[in-house]
């Protein structure tokens, strides 16, 4: 596996490809675990080259404590995406992705001002301005995003929409813990007694498909956020039962076929969040 750190050395392997160029992108920011490894394996599959990216991108974090915490582990990263059969792996230091004052301003109307968008202000623009940096640097024809993050893959497929038609993007269902707990690279933050309560997101989400029949969508979100607070966490930000097309908050089933739970919540002072399809 080739490892890249600046642009110029990518762009020069990038243009000497010729014949079948098929590229495959998985961008992230490093501490990779299965989830990430499910994307790469995704584009292994599909594509000719498979490019993956570490960037642990300042300009995303609303939080500069998340930012400092945020973990990092390259030499294991590298080893894992080698594994996995990945070709190229980009690795920028922020001076080399913002040589400059980053000034873009992305806005997503509908889709960057709910859930996620809500509370962390700033975090989408900050999320649509490397992964279109990134974009126009590593030219791929496909790209792979986790759905653990929905919002953010709405997001991109809209950047996509609007500024590369060329790039399809493809998204990836989560990976879970055994107990059901959604993969992050936030969760080696829990204490081992706090983890274990952690599951308890994805046994309400599950538990909410059953409770559709009899209780609304702003009953169910009522519910969950009290069972959440009850079992520990500290905090909910939200539990948002919405569109999966469109994010619009949903206050009927009959508003749409296509419902999903949103949650937000911290646990021992990691904020988690998660979401599913209810069928
Ligand atoms: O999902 C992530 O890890 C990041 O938001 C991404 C897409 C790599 C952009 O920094």
């Amino acid at each position: 596996m080739l490892v890249f750190r600046s642009i110029h050395e990518y762009s020069e392997w990038r243009n000497g490809l010729s014949g079948d160029v098929s590229t495959g992108f998985v961008p992230t920011m490093g501490f990779l675990h299965a989830g990430h490894i499910s994307l790469v394996k995704a584009s292994v599959k599909d594509c000719k080259y498979t490019v993956a990216s570490i960037f642990v991108n300042p300009v995303q974090f609303n939080n500069k404590e998340d930012l400092d915490k945020y973990p990092r582990d390259e030499a294991n990263d590298i080893e894992l995406l080698e594994k996995a059969g990945c070709d190229v792996v980009f690795i920028p230091s922020v001076e080399e992705m913002y040589p400059d004052e980053v000034n873009e301003k992305y806005e997503f109307p509908g889709l960057d001002d709910v859930m996620e968008g809500a509370f962390r202000p700033g975090h989408f623009n900050g999320v649509a301005i490397v992964v279109s940096r990134l974009f126009r640097i590593i030219r791929p024809d496909v790209s792979y995003f986790g759905k653990k993050d929905y919002q953010q893959y709405m997001i991109v497929k809209e950047l996509a929409r609007r500024e590369f038609s060329e790039i399809n993007i493809i998204g990836i269902e989560t990976v879970r813990e055994e107990d059901g707990l959604a993969m992050s690279s936030r969760n080696v933050r829990l204490s081992e007694e706090k983890r274990e309560d952690a599951d308890m997101i994805f046994q309400l989400m599950k538990r909410a498909n059953n409770l559709k029949v009899d209780f609304s969508p702003k009953e169910i979100e009522a519910h969950m956020t009290t069972m959440l607070s009850n079992a520990g966490f500290e905090k909910v930000e939200y539990v948002c039962i919405a569109n999966g097309d469109t994010l619009k908050p949903l206050k009927n089933w009959s508003d749409t076929d296509h419902a999903r739970i949103f949650v937000a919540a911290w646990l021992d002072n990691v904020r988690l969040i998660d979401n599913m399809e209810l069928i």
